[in-house]
């Protein structure tokens, strides 16, 4: 277990929107900053960060949480991970327990183990093989590249990797696609006199490889099977090593092998991914655009590219915003990127990539090419052909635009190819409503405290807890802070007045009461802090609290008293309750 202190001390530490901005470009709108989603496609900025409740959330698709679930959310990190990566941004020095947590993981995690163990073989056994040492330097590879690509050769041999893990018959190594069981019941490597690429996640795990043959052989390319560690339509081939140069770049090119992403690089050209031998997918098109604004898919010029290219564009119609673009570059002659930059360099490769034809372009030309629409019928195809190509459009001006372009070469109107094409009407710049219209007019006086506390979870301390005994979520949420705060393992800031939400939140990860609070707390983004309507909503919130409490109390003793009479001291508990109820009614009228 991490110790409560730490996560918060870090809390402390660290600024939302500092964490936040490293990745996402904040605006600043009132008292928060805003901007478009991270987490899903959007327009219009619906995700919201408060600085003073160290707290975000997205009014389009309900993400939110605290710095921590902000970066556990966003790279995928787990929350170990994330304390670690968020203490050495702030400088803190991660407490012993988080390191042997960490060793427990390990264990657990045995997969990576085991790939990060044979990766590590295969480029030993690299440097021990003059021959694959040859066939990288004949194909330009320095040696420099080949460590930042961790490349190396798998021998020549039928179980070479028993010397590498003790226990070859171990099942995780089938589990990992390192082994094949043979129909006999042999066992033998998978990968045999191979250059290997390994293949990362986003934190630098190994989770495949891609073997390429020295000479001739069948296949080309051998690859890890689909693990728990790998899913082919998620990963991109490299995109650990681009990282950097897409952010310094502000682009990202998306090629289609292997030697293409490490053959550019050794040209100097760094902001490339490759997407693994699979069709481009809507989850490697997110994870690009959630890095940079412009993304440039590289076909080669053969027939497989040109399907390549079209599938890709039919992918982007419905990733992408009106502030993003897709390119599509495709190669002239029959050279892939690695041996045209071989050839020419990289000044003519990066001067050729600038000339790549944008999404609409793309599609109006390729649509114009398979239809001819110098006829009427052929015009009449276009449309036909475009239907299900608009409706995937969800940018709305991009779609306006692609209808315009269309409907010139069909020699029609806008409107008459969106009535063709059945294409929903967009709202172009319409918002979602403010959260506080959708919210219920009827609150509990229980759901009431809760807000009132997640402003401000100093007014804790006066809350009767005698009298909140409800199973509600929200009573049982109240309870739980109150006994945090009162002993002591949340820091209230009496005060400053403030206690920030992702502290609180943190505090309850993992409970059953995070739900809740985090639900509550996202609807409290919306609202103003004004601190007088707080406090008034709060006192009366506790006078009809108390009022409840009496009426209750008073029906019971009414009660006993219909069904066998009351002792002496419980009549005088009843008038004195009657005449609180009497004066709390009077107060009533008075305030009406
Ligand atoms: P290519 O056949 O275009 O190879 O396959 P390449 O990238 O130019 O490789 P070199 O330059 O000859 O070394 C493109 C990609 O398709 C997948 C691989 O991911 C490869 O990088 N592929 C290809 C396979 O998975 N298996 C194969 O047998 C061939
Ligand atoms: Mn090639």
């Amino acid at each position: 277990m991490i110790p409560e202190a730490f996560i918060q001390e870090l809390l402390a530490r660290v600024d939302i929107v500092d964490v936040i901005e490293r990745h996402v470009p904040l605006r600043k709108a009132g008292a928060n900053f805003s901007a478009c989603c991270p987490f899903h496609s959007e327009k219009s900025p619906s995700f919201t960060v408060s600085p003073s409740k160290q707290f975000y959330h997205c009014f389009g698709c309900g993400a939110h949480g605290s710095a921590i679930g902000f970066v556990m959310q966003y790279s995928g990190l787990g929350f170990v991970e994330t304390v670690e990566e968020l203490a050495g941004i702030a400088g803190l020095q991660v407490p012993k327990q988080i390191a042997a947590h960490r060793e427990d993981i390990a264990k657990k995690a045995p997969l990576t183990e085991f790939m990060s163990q044979a990766a590590k073989f295969y480029r030993e056994q690299l440097k021990a093989s003059p021959r694959a040492i040859n066939y990288l330097k004949h194909r330009g590879l320095s040696g420099e590249i080949a460590a930042r690509f961790g490349l190396g050769y798998a021998p020549d041999a039928w179980q070479s990797l028993d010397r590498v893990f003790p226990d070859y018959k171990a099942a995780e190594l089938t589990e990992c696609g390192l082994v094949i069981d043979s129909e006999q019941g042999r066992r033998y490597d998978r990968f045999r006199d191979r250059i290997m690429f390994p293949i990362l996640d986003q934190r630098g795990n190994v989770i495949g490889f891609g073997g390429r043959v020295l000479d001739a052989g069948e296949p080309k390319y051998l690859n890890s099977p689909e693990t728990p560690l790998f899913e082919k339509g998620r990963e991109l081939y490299g995109l650990p090593q681009a990282r950097k140069a897409i952010h310094d770049v502000g682009s990202v090119i998306v090629v289609e092998g292997y030697m293409d992403v490490v053959g550019l690089a050794q040209a100097g050209v760094e902001n490339v991914v490759a997407s693994l031998g699979t069709a481009t997918t809507g989850m490697h098109l997110q994870k690009l655009f959630r890095l940079t604004d412009r993304v440039v898919f590289c076909f080669d010029r053969d027939v497989a590219g040109d399907k390549a290219a079209w599938r890709a564009m039919e992918t982007s119609l419905d990733q992408l915003a009106d502030n993003k673009s897709v390119e599509i570059l495709q190669m002239e002659g029959d050279q892939d990127p690695d041996e045209y930059i071989r050839e020419h360099g990289k000044e003519a490769f990066l001067k050729y990539a600038r000339n790549a034809t944008r999404l609409s372009e793309f599609m109006v030309r390729a649509l114009e090419r398979q239809t001819q629409p110098s006829s009427a019928e052929g015009r009449a195809q276009l449309i036909h052909a475009a239907k299900p190509l608009l409706q995937r459009v969800t940018a709305p001006v991009l779609r306006v635009q692609l209808t315009k372009a269309i409907a010139a070469i069909a020699k029609l109107s806008q409107e008459e190819v969106e009535a063709a094409c059945s294409l929903k009407p967009l709202h172009l710049g319409r918002r979602p409503p403010p959260r506080s219209a959708q919210r219920p007019a009827a609150r509990s006086i229980e759901h009431r405290l809760l807000e009132n506390i997640l402003h401000r979870p100093e007014r804790v301390a006066r809350l009767p807890l005698e009298l909140i005994t409800g199973d509600s979520r929200e009573e049982e949420a109240l309870r739980a802070i109150a006994e945090a705060v009162d002993h002591g393992i949340l820091p209230v800031q009496l005060s400053s007045g403030s206690t920030p939400i992702g502290l609180l939140l943190e505090h309850f990860r993992g409970t059953e009461h995070e739900q809740t609070l985090s639900q509550f707390a996202s609807m409290l983004l919306t609202e103003d802090d004004n601190e007088e309507a707080l406090e008034e909503e709060f006192t009366d919130a506790l006078e009809r609290l108390r009022h409840g409490g009496l009426t209750l109390a008073i029906s019971a003793l009414s009660a006993k008293e219909r069904s066998g009479g009351l002792s002496a001291e419980e009549r005088r508990q009843l008038a004195t309750l009657l005449a609180q109820k009497t004066a709390f009614a009077a107060k009533g009228r008075q305030d009406v």
